[in-house]
């Protein structure tokens, strides 16, 4: 049995990307494996947030967790900032990062492209160590992300090894684990971009929470090209290609069955066709999250989780102090 550890900022709803290259795996994770599944709330407001929605988004997330398939026998879901460890170890991290490599993080030079350094939080450039934090507290041997965390879970991986070098073996390196198909899932506006929960275009994205209208409308509109045959090709036909992956994933058929399926097909039908099968998996999704949004139940689960995840937490950010020689050798807490 493995440990695993993946976390999902609450910043917006999800979209299908964050479903495709992250969560849909933690289901069948969790079965054989040891899982803790975070919302990470502290990397939230490293970017400006509202007070009110973050809180909203904070329990939305931890909703649409569950409503997915967490099931909370088998897994441990919590919220980061319930669980100091993280920031604490976050800050001993911090001391063993080099601001070059944090200024070297694509995400870091995406977010503060157009602002320049007074415009963006030190938090903003400091996040990978928080990051890496929430990974190493707790042995994890795996982590499970989509292709735009991998530049990050390298910088985790070095981290740990530096701490490891440097002070005493304790941390776990831990391996990124990327899914095959559906690991970039790309904007339906402009297929040669990531689809972002926080693009400015509605239709860019489809939400976790879209209603069918918005969902069958979305595709409908999806930006495709003008050869009018459906055909996985990265390069040549990047909105196809997407298209496809996204049905290859909601259906559980090869893109090779899909392909073959539409090869007489024009886009209209073929984006119909894409549009239900999101449809028909999101509709029960969506059911459950609503009961659970403003359920005791969640808060249950919460606290459960927060306790849970506290105890491992405070055992390895123990071992830590004690190999960097903070604090006292024999405190209490
Ligand atoms: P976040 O909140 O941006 O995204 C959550 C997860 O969704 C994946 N993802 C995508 N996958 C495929 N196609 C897309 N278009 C797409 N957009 C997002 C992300 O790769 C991620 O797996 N830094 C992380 C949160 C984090 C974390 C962690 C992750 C904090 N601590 C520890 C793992 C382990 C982030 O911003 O993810």
């Amino acid at each position: 049995m493995k440990t695993i550890f993946s976390g999902i900022q609450p910043s917006g709803t999800l979209t299908i990307g964050n479903y495709i290259g992250a969560l849909k795996h933690f289901q069948q994770l969790q079965e054989d494996h040891n899982c803790y599944f975070c919302v990470v709330d502290e990397h939230a407001i490293t970017v400006p947030q509202d007070r009110l929605e973050l809180r909203r988004n904070i329990r939305s997330l931890a909703s649409l967790y569950l409503a997915c398939g967490i099931d909370p026998e088998k897994s441990t879901l919590f919220i980061q900032s319930e669980v100091s460890a993280h920031t604490q170890l976050g800050w001993m991290l911090q001391t063993v990062s080099y601001v070059g490599e944090l200024e070297r993080m694509t995400q870091f030079k995406d977010k503060s492209v157009n602002k320049g350094k007074e415009g963006v939080s030190a938090g903003l450039l400091t996040y990978p160590p928080l990051m890496a934090s929430d990974i190493l507290l707790y042995g994890t041997d795996f982590v499970p992300v989509g292709e735009d965390q991998k530049q990050h879970l390298e910088l985790t991986r070095n981290l740990a090894q530096r701490f490891n070098n440097r002070f005493n073996d304790i941390f776990t390196v831990p391996e990124v684990s990327i899914p095959k198909v559906g690991a970039r899932i790309m904007s339906l506006q402009e297929p040669t971009k990531k689809m972002s929960k926080s693009d400015e275009n509605q239709k860019a994205f489809i939400s976790m929470l879209d209603d069918e209208k918005t969902i069958m409308k979305k595709f409908k509109s999806a930006v495709t090209d003008s050869e009018g045959v459906v055909k996985y090709d990265k390069e040549n036909k990047p909105g196809v290609s997407n298209l496809l992956t996204i049905m290859s994933v909601f259906t559980d058929e090869s893109i090779e069955t899909l392909e073959e399926r539409y090869q007489d097909a024009g886009y209209g039908t073929f984006k119909t066709d894409v549009a239900q099968s999101v449809i028909a998996v999101l509709k029960p999704i969506q059911e459950r999250y609503y009961e659970l949004l403003e359920s005791e139940e969640l808060d249950e689960i919460l606290d459960q989780g927060a306790e849970k995840a506290n105890f491992h937490a405070n055992k390895m950010l123990k071992k830590a102090k004690k190999a960097m020689g903070i604090g006292r050798a024999h405190q209490k807490r």
